[in-house]
């Protein structure tokens, strides 16, 4: 194999069949599409590509900086695109939250500028998302930028349109699969793969999968987030499923123990996805048939967050006190109040307010006299044993009152007597009228 340019390299991925005896399927021949040999390590250079293409020589003699809204895979592999065609690239990003990413970026030389998007509630006075705001700012032309706007550009569709579904169907000998399940992110690679395979057979099968919502899986998105994407259409997908981080790092697993295939959460989050709908149809099957599922991308960039998450993997003693263990009745149990009640307690007790928001959105506006103390920083503070002394009432106060809530139930079961959380949260505290201040 010669090439003469690495971009010529994308694509032509391998199909794998995974040994039954591992995935336990008995009419069922499982396919792995493996988009971690893309050159860049991802299913996104694809798309990358397939959107900067066209534009890169009018934006080399513009000048212009290459700009993507991602912080992941599609960043990765813009980064390199525009670093070979001269050309600066900035990554428009929420909080990043996978460090070994982020430094992979910075080594390739993009330019990253992490905004607080409206999860993190920057001014809860107004409704207007930073990330939409910089959308719409970069849409206009001559704007110095070329946008490649992953999230409502056809081109990210039209790249397994033309490339990761025909090269399925050429690999099965001309046929569609019978089911395919794949992650959603942009929406971009499962729209394009299903458009092809029900063109070659209407009744294939296509199953999205989203994160739970109290989750996180580096690259895709859970069941809310996905409707804010341009081109998420619900018709491509016969089912949309949820998959949790441990299934997905229970697939990843398998896959990289069992199978010899190196792939990251979304991957193993596919594969267990996969295998859970497949188990429940395998058994009425009179005839064989044949599914596929792609593995997105590699491991290694992966390893803080699997860390994080189970910590034994690698000799590390279990957290002891993590929001991660706790139990629905524990939730159920912890103590919410709504926002008049909280004023009251705060005037009455003088409790203290613990904004578990990121610095920025605190900057902007926060509820008088209340602490930063961000999330990540505070399920280290708890690691470490109760952070406040048990006489101390203390209020936690998040977006929307779901962490908080978490947290305010991780307190109670360590023994603290009166820790609550603000119904609602910030957004709750704003839609009530009630004060918020600015240092
Ligand atoms: C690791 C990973 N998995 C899955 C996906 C989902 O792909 P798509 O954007 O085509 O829906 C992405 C997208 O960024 C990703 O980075």
């Amino acid at each position: 194999m010669r090439y003469d340019h690495v971009t010529d390299m994308i694509g032509d991925t391998p199909l794998l069949r995974l040994d039954p005896a591992v995935h336990g399927l008995v009419n069922i021949d499982l396919y792995a599409k493996l988009e971690l040999f893309n050159p860049f390590g991802s299913v996104k250079d694809r798309a990358a590509w397939s959107m900067a293409a066209p534009y890169l020589r009018q934006a080399t003699e513009r000048g212009d900086t290459v700009v993507e809204l991602s912080s992941g895979n599609t960043a990765k592999a813009l980064a390199v695109i525009a670093g070979m065609h001269g050309l600066p690239f900035k990554s428009v990003t929420n909080r990043m939250k996978v460090p070994e990413i982020k430094d992979l970026l910075l080594l390739l030389g993009a330019e990253i500028d992490e905004l607080p998007g409206q999860a993190e509630c920057l001014d809860p006075t107004n409704t207007e998302d930073p990330l939409t705001r910089m959308h719409q700012l970069l849409a206009g032309s001559d704007s110095g930028y070329l946008h490649t706007d992953q999230y409502f550009n056809r081109r990210n569709i039209g790249a397994h349109v033309h490339g990761t579904g025909p090269e399925i169907v050429a690999d099965l000998d001309g046929r569609a699969p019978d089911y395919f399940i794949a992650c959603v992110g942009t929406a971009g690679s499962s729209a394009g793969v299903a458009t092809v395979l029900r063109h070659h057979d209407p009744d294939v099968t296509v199953v999205g999968l989203v994160a739970e919502k109290s989750d996180f899986i580096p690259g895709i998105r859970n069941i809310d987030e996905v409707h804010e994407v341009g081109l998420f259409d619900p018709g491509h997908y016969d089912s949309i499923e949820t998959i949790s981080a441990d299934e997905a790092i229970d697939g990843l697993l398998t896959l990289v123990r069992r199978c010899g295939i190196l792939a990251g959460p979304t991957g193993g989050g596919a594969y267990q996805g996969a295998v859970r709908f497949l188990s429940a149809v395998d058994a009425q099957l009179t005839e064989r048939r044949t599914a596929v599922f792609i593995v997105c991308d590699r491991v290694e960039s992966y390893m803080s967050y699997v860390r994080e998450r189970r910590p034994a993997l690698f000799h590390q003693p279990a957290r002891r006190h993590s929001t991660r263990t706790i139990t629905a009745e524990e939730l159920a149990r912890a103590k919410a109040i709504d926002v008049p009640d909280a004023q009251r307690w705060i005037a009455q007790e003088g409790c203290v307010v613990v904004d578990l928001r990121g610095p920025f959105a605190y900057q902007a506006l926060h509820i008088d006299r209340s602490i930063n103390i961000v999330d990540e920083l505070f399920a280290e503070l708890v690691h470490g044993g109760l952070p406040f002394g048990r006489r101390q009432p203390v209020l936690l106060v998040c977006p929307v009152g779901e962490k908080s809530a978490r947290y305010a139930a991780l307190l109670t079961r360590m023994g603290h007597p009166d820790v609550r959380s603000l119904a609602g949260g910030i957004i709750a505290w704003r839609d009530a009228g009630a004060t918020l201040v600015r240092d």
